[in-house]
């Protein structure tokens, strides 16, 4: 479904990602482990179209889609939750939320499925994004990720800096996303937390 082909990006003349390769299937899932600076936001970034690659493939269900913006590739069901993740912090949750619709993609991720399947989110669906804890923000990126209703969904880091307790609840989500045919490709330092979420691990050098 995704197919990512020996790609390298480069920032200026500085190679970040060497010769990159990695699929995934529909429902899969994929864990890439690196250190800090390995490249594995690059990774993602280039995936999402944030970043151009300068050699290789990137496919989604066959078609070539490494010259697509970023915009385009959202709208083919490409969900990335960044690093530090971005959330319109002046913006409600259940705001936050419906901004994900401008993909217009349909399926199963709507208000009540990413609030049944994330209660914390649901709890703070009133309050505005930026009084949230990290571990609620992060909870909540992934749920406007989920209501863009993606074929695959990128996750940089989920659980970097959070309490071991809602990073729980979040890896407890992931066998419901994959369940409705999302794969979902997540990078993490944290070598445990990768091979507990995954039994297929790559690592970025
Ligand atoms: N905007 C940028 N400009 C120049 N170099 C960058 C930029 N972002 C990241 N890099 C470099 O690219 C490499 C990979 O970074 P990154 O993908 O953020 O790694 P990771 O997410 O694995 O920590 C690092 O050496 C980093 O210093
Ligand atoms: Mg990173």
């Amino acid at each position: 479904m995704l197919e990512v082909e020996a790609i390298n990006v480069f920032y200026g003349q500085v190679p970040a990602i060497r010769d990159v390769s990695l699929r995934l299937d529909d429902g899969g899932i994929l864990a890439v482990i690196g250190a800090n600076g390995a490249g594995k936001s690059t990774l993602l970034k280039a995936i999402a179209g944030q970043l151009r690659t300068r050699d290789g493939v990137i496919r989604l269900d066959g078609e070539d889609v490494s010259r697509s913006a970023a915009h385009q590739r959202a709208r083919r069901g490409i969900s990335l939750v960044p690093e530090g993740r971005r959330l319109f912090r002046s913006l409600t949750v259940g705001e936050n939320l419906m901004t994900a619709r401008a993909t217009r993609r349909k399926g199963p991720w709507d208000l009540a499925a990413v609030y049944e399947m994330l209660p914390i989110v649901a709890e703070r669906r009133d309050r505005r994004a930026g009084d949230l804890s990290g571990g609620e923000q992060q909870a909540c990126a992934i749920a406007r990720a989920l209501m863009a209703n993606p074929r695959v969904l990128l996750l940089d880091e989920v659980s970097l800096g959070l309490a071991p307790a809602i990073v729980g609840q979040i890896y407890a989500g992931l066998p419901a996303i994959r369940a409705q045919g999302t794969a979902i490709l997540l990078v993490e330092q944290d070598v445990q937390q990768a091979t507990r979420a995954s039994q297929d691990v790559q690592c970025l050098l």
